[in-house]
């Protein structure tokens, strides 16, 4: 079993990662209510980076301050977010690890409470709020452009200043990159909406800008074509993501990778693909790097790896787990995760606390 190529180096962009078990972005709330990441945070991300050579994504992080919408969410954009931050990278690469920075802007999902409290607004695409939600107002054109500037600011500084060695751009799972190319979401007149080609183009831009901030090699993309979660199931995603998809391949041949979330999970939670796949995307965007997440357990893993090359992201296994690679490959069997401490804003329970295999050995 450990021939799978789940236990083989790898690369992504410029970085050669020993195995193909990577951490799933996870927000957690261990924030301070400035966005500010704490000492949890660096600890937590330090014994995730155990196992030499391995690729963690950060839970999403708020690109700037109207961007967000949940307390203790960290944010990468003031001096103390940045040097919290670089405490976090330093402690991920003193284990020999690698990290990237999940890039996060929450649209039409933010929380009004938090954002009035913070004096921001709710906004999306359209004045199309999601089930049982409050309606957001529809940026600008102008201000949609300087939307594309904050991701390039907030990639410069995760990369420049905060250590990042890349970063990924939140396009899955109904928040506001996801919420302009649906068409369900989005029915703009500007050129962001109307035809797949106007709603493809805020995430393009954002990915031009980005690009240009820090190298085609240092950025991928997150998307959930499948996904209900936040009201954000469209009928057909193939003819989409199929343009996106082709026009990220023809713009960007060398993306760090992109990154899917699996029809067999709607948020975390299991559900019949009914035949759904992304192996349309798989399609267009082999070889090249391609990171899978949702619903993986060893087996499973090991089995798409090697028969379909993808690199597999792993959430709550992760979270449960802080020396998850090395369990996977000496297949010692997995803590339990407790989900309760998922979402507890400040508390290192079932944050930091979750034990390793064997203490003595590392
Ligand atoms: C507590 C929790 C927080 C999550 N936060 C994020 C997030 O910030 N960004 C994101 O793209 N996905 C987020 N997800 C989704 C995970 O990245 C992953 O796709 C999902 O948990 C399915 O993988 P799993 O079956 O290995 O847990 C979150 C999931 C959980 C359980």
């Amino acid at each position: 079993m450990a021939a799978s190529k789940l236990f083989q180096p790898t690369k992504i962009g410029d970085l050669k990662l020993e195995h193909r078990v990577v951490l799933a972005p996870l927000t957690r709330f261990r924030g301070t209510a400035e966005h500010v990441h704490t000492d949890l945070g660096v600890e937590h991300y330090r014994q995730r980076a155990s196992s030499p050579g391995t690729l963690l994504i950060t839970e999403g992080t708020f690109i700037t301050g109207k961007a967000g919408g949940y307390a203790h969410v960290p944010s990468i954009e003031t001096d103390e977010q940045l040097a919290a931050w670089k405490k976090v990278t330093d402690a991920v690469h003193e284990k020999k690890s690698f990290i990237f920075a999940q890039l996060w802007a929450l649209g039409r999902t933010a929380d009004p409470k938090v954002l009035e409290s913070e004096g921001f607004e709710l906004v999306g695409p359209s004045d199309i709020p999601a089930a049982g939600k409050s309606t957001p107002r529809p940026l600008t054109t102008e201000e949609v452009k300087e939307y594309v500037q904050f991701y390039a600011k907030a990639a410069d500084n995760a990369v420049h200043r905060a250590g990042f060695d890349g970063i990924e751009l939140h396009s899955a799972n109904g928040y506001l990159l996801n919420q302009f190319l649906h068409e369900t979401v989005n029915n703009r007149t500007d050129e962001y909406g109307g035809s797949i080609e106007n709603r493809v183009r805020f995430v393009l831009e954002v990915l031009e800008a980005s690009v240009k901030a820090v190298g085609a090699s240092k950025v991928g993309i997150r998307f959930s074509p499948w996904e209900f979660f936040n009201d954000i199931r469209i009928n057909d995603p193939i003819p989409l993501y199929t343009h996106l998809v082709t026009r990220i391949r023809e713009q960007f041949p060398d993306l760090a990778y992109i990154h899917v979330t699996e029809p067999r999970v709607s948020g975390d939670t299991p559900r019949d693909p009914k035949g759904e796949s992304n192996d349309f995307i798989r399609a267009i965007w082999s070889p090249r790097p391609l990171i899978s997440a949702g619903g993986y357990g060893r087996d499973l893993a090991i089995e798409w790896a090697d028969t379909k090359g993808d690199i597999i992201a792993f959430g709550r296994h992760f979270i449960a787990n802080p020396d998850l690679p090395r369990r996977l490959k000496e297949n010692i069997p997995l803590n339990a995760y407790d989900r309760s401490t998922f979402y507890s804003p400040l508390s290192p329970k079932g944050y930091i606390d979750y034990p390793f295999a064997d203490e003595s050995k590392l």
